[in-house]
């Protein structure tokens, strides 16, 4: 693949890089959530940012560097002795867009008199092990594991219950898409300091062998067929359309023209990138397909796709006419603030979030991904690990690890796992990868019809549907259930 070599979550997941995915999903959103940064563009909620230090490699006793990792922090609502303490396990992006985006932490803390901690990751937003060396070689970067970062979670959660006032705490887990992996498995693993976890579009099964590599573009093919029974068809059809428009020089020159690209389409490589960036959009939709406008992703109208939509409704729409109107779907996303110039397909230069992503995506994150053309609305794209390894060996001289993601946390048998709520909306393509069995009493899974990418973890909005209500309430009972467990046992 050329300019787009792609992968993976998220807020939840996929980036864009080497790899062979289809969906620069993730990328994407790491991209964005690392534009926005620390200035996220509504500060609504308030807290004290602060560090800890912790070990570079808490696994081996032969590396002895520590660096010191960030986190947010809001005593505001916190109780008494021994308040739960409700923690975000952080995932690819600077800590603040998630503090920002996770509004049901804060919509729930004074109800239960919690204190609200937010952690980073590390080798994301500003918590690297080795400051601007963190991505220098293979050596540096080899400590971005998720093990590594829930040692790190699990030595900061400790340092907070030092405390007398804290040393009986209950400790309750929250985190969307990756982060929400991250959730589940450090109740998985720390059962003894976590006390339970709210999961949220959590793909823990995206891995190889246990989830089919299609299942993610036909959850966004049907998104965009929901929304109108041509869209999906018209898209479909657009991935011809664009390479016979554009086999000439007069048909890239009118396509930059049309759709307002910043620079110019010269050869098959760039109309390769379009077609890989298009690809994105349509993940990065399904995705933040909200029922209210909000700007996670992009700044967008409620229920995105049914927007997109409304331009792809005339079946025998085809060649140029066909391309315009994609355009004005696609507008959509790019230029619903109207104040887009023009569109840039290009890769945004590496940054060092893209690289983290990637770097996971190439060790032990390999979630695959294909299309064939015909159950989606995808250009067809095998999935070719050898082709995959082969980029990650020339980008980071490292393979990865197929089987490594199971082997440590489980993906067949989750039987012994406790104290979990797994939410998965059926809009969020990423949902694939949930688990959506109940796995015991007290791991369940509750299912959002009306739900896209972690809208539960969401702050309340009047538009929410009643499914989502519906979860909040549930995540609440069992935080509550959990919580009165372990004072049970301690206080
Ligand atoms: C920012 O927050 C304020 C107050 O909560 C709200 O009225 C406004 O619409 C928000 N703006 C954006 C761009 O989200
Ligand atoms: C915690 O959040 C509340 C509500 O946003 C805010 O009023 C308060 O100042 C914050 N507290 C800290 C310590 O940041
Ligand atoms: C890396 O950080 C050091 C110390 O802050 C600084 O002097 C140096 O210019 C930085 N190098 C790069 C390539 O940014
Ligand atoms: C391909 O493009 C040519 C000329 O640009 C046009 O005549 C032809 O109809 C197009 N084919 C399809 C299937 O759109
Ligand atoms: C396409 O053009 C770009 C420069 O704009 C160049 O770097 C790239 O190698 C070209 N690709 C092909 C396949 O010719
Ligand atoms: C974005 O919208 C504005 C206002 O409608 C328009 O002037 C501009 O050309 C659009 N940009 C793109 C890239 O289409
Ligand atoms: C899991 O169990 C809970 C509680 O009994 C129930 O509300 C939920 O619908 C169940 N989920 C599934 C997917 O069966």
């Amino acid at each position: 693949m050329a300019a787009s070599r792609a992968f993976i979550l998220i807020l939840f997941l996929i980036y864009h890089s080497a790899i062979g995915l289809k969906y620069n999903t993730k990328p994407e959103i790491l991209r964005s959530l690392l534009s926005s940064g620390k200035t996220v563009e509504n500060n609504t909620y308030i807290y004290k940012t602060k560090t800890f230090e912790v070990l570079v490699d808490h696994f081996s006793f032969s590396v002895t560097d520590t660096f010191k990792l960030r986190y947010l922090v809001n005593d505001t609502w916190q109780r008494g002795n021994n308040a739960p303490i409700f923690f975000y396990t952080g995932n690819e992006g600077f800590i603040e867009t998630f503090a920002q985006n996770t509004g049901l932490m804060w919509d729930i803390a004074p109800q239960f008199g919690a204190l609200l901690i937010f952690a980073e990751h590390r080798y994301y937003g500003e918590s690297m092990p080795f400051g601007n060396k963190s991505f220098s070689d293979a050596k540096h970067m080899g400590y971005l594991t998720s093990q590594q970062a829930m040692a790190d979670y699990i030595d900061l959660i400790n340092y907070l219950r030092s405390d007398t006032k804290t040393k009986h705490s209950p400790v309750i887990v929250f985190g969307g898409s990756y982060g929400g992996m991250l959730s589940a498995w450090i109740r998985m693993k720390y059962p003894h300091i976590v006390q339970g976890a709210i999961a949220a579009s959590a793909p823990i099964l995206q891995f190889s062998g246990v989830t089919p590599c299609e299942a993610f573009a036909r959850i966004v093919t049907s998104d965009f067929r929901a929304a109108h029974h041509e869209c999906s068809n018209l898209i479909r059809k657009s991935w011809y359309t664009i390479t016979n428009v554009t086999s000439s020089d007069e048909g890239k020159k009118w396509f930059k023209e049309n759709w307002k690209l910043c620079s110019p389409l010269v050869n098959a490589t760039h109309v390769r990138a379009l077609k890989s960036w298009l690809s994105d959009i349509y993940g990065n939709l399904a995705m933040v397909n909200y029922p209210y406008e909000a700007n996670f992703l992009a700044p967008l109208p409620g229920y995105p796709i049914t927007a997109v939509c409304k331009h792809l409704v005339e079946p025998k729409l085809e060649g140029k006419p066909l391309l315009l109107a994609l355009k004005k779907a696609i507008n959509v996303y790019t230029n619903f603030t109207g104040k887009t110039e023009c569109l840039s397909i290009d890769n945004a230069a590496p940054n060092l979030g893209d690289i983290g992503w990637s770097y996971q995506a190439c060790t032990e994150m390999v979630m695959p991904m294909c299309n064939d053309g015909i159950n989606d609305m995808f250009e067809p794209e095998p999935w070719d690990f050898k082709e995959y390894s082969d980029q990650c060996y020339k980008d980071y001289n490292i393979r990865p690890r197929l089987d490594l993601a199971c082997t440590e946390y489980g993906c067949k048998d989750l039987s012994a796992a406790t104290n979990i709520v797994f939410s998965n909306g059926l809009l969020d393509p990423w949902s694939s990868g949930g688990v959506f069995r109940n796995l015991s009493s007290s791991t369940s899974v509750i299912i959002i019809p009306e739900g896209a990418h972690h809208l539960d973890l969401r702050a309340s909005n009047p538009r929410d549907p009643v499914s989502v209500i519906n979860a909040r309430k549930y995540h609440r009972s069992a935080i509550k259930k959990w919580i009165k467990e372990y004072r049970d046992k301690f206080a």
